[in-house]
């Protein structure tokens, strides 16, 4: 009997597939960084049984059309604004993503993304790595303090709640806005939940954390930035469309806030002439939000599990919806 065939979706470490490769036939796409091509894609899909997909992978009915004994698609992420859910339904496959295990390596790193823009510690790193440190001076590289600001959180998620209680040891008062309220956070880290503009205009720090939806795609735009206080700091580790790049650059060159912290963009990867990258009140990051070596290991040990669990005829761990 021929097995059931995998096919994985970059290139990622032999060690994280040997369990899986008795049952069945695991093949993935043979570079690291680049990302599979479409055409490749849609006729691997043709012939597995399970795909394990990255979210830079584009996957809709382009892929799937042909996709006949597809069963699941494991996306490697907890975001799947990547696959479009209408098709998956249509086809009957499975879709899973990997929430909980990359919440306390992504909490981290938006938080020294916030640390770091605020505390202009890539500045000041370059500076001293380009010669220019000449002496200790009262107001060198200056930044802000976290310490008793106010913390905005948008998408109280898994993820904003790790942020939040990061925050709270950083003795920060500490806001939110989502789509519920978020009882047992409010009473833990005595966070309030209040309007968009409200959090807009008293927060000291604005993080993003909301899932891409068709709500929530762009919100982050010239109304937006205006709302809010000129020393703030826009911290964005979610999904780069959720903002308005252009809209982000003028209110930082025009002063109307004061730094930002980005690990995704619009487009990814951004370009290296992007103008976000050209201002040094910006701290970029390749979106690594989950990316330490345990987490995303176990991330990808997540989505095979899925995989086995589907292919066996049994639920997955982590369905969407
Ligand atoms: C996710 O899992 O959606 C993150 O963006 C990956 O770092």
């Amino acid at each position: 009997m021929t097995k059931p065939y995998i096919y994985i979706t970059r290139k990622i470490p032999e060690e994280l597939i040997v369990a899986y490769q008795d049952r069945y036939t695991i093949n993935m796409w043979p570079h690291e960084q680049k990302p599979v091509e479409q055409e490749t894609l849609a006729l691997e899909a043709q012939k597995a049984d399970a795909l394990l997909t990255m979210l830079s992978d584009k996957i809709d009915m382009d892929v799937l059309n042909d996709a006949e004994n597809l069963k699941i698609i494991a996306n490697l992420a907890v975001g799947y604004d990547n696959i479009n859910l209408e098709d998956t339904k249509r086809k009957e496959i499975t879709v899973t993503n990997t929430p909980d295990v990359l919440t306390e390596t992504t909490a981290d790193l938006t938080f020294a993304l916030l640390l770091s823009t605020a505390r202009r510690i890539v500045e000041a790193s370059d500076f001293i790595k380009n010669g220019k440190w000449q002496n200790w001076s009262p107001f060198l590289l200056a930044g802000s303090d976290a310490y008793n600001k106010t913390i905005g959180i948008v998408g109280m998620g898994r993820i904003g709640e790790a942020v939040a209680r990061r925050a709270k040891g950083f003795g920060m008062n500490i806001i939110y806005h989502n789509r519920t309220r978020k009882g047992q956070a409010e009473e833990e880290l005595n966070a309030s939940y209040v309007s968009f503009d409200t959090l807009l205009a008293e927060s000291d720090f604005v993080v993003c954390l909301a899932p891409l939806t068709p709500e929530t795609r762009g919100m982050f735009n010239e109304q937006a930035f205006r709302k809010m206080k000129q020393s703030a700091i826009f911290i964005n580790a979610s999904r780069g469309q959720n903002v308005d790049e252009d809209a982000l650059y003028d209110a930082l060159v025009n002063g109307e806030i004061k730094g930002a912290g980005l690990d995704v963009f619009a487009k990814e990867p951004i370009g290296k002439e992007h103008p976000l990258l050209k201002l040094d009140q910006v701290v970029c990051l390749p979106h690594i939000g989950s990316s330490s070596t345990d987490t995303r290991s176990t991330m990808i040990d997540l989505c095979l599990n899925n995989i086995d669990l589907v292919l066996s005829g049994r639920k997955p761990h982590t369905p969407v919806l």
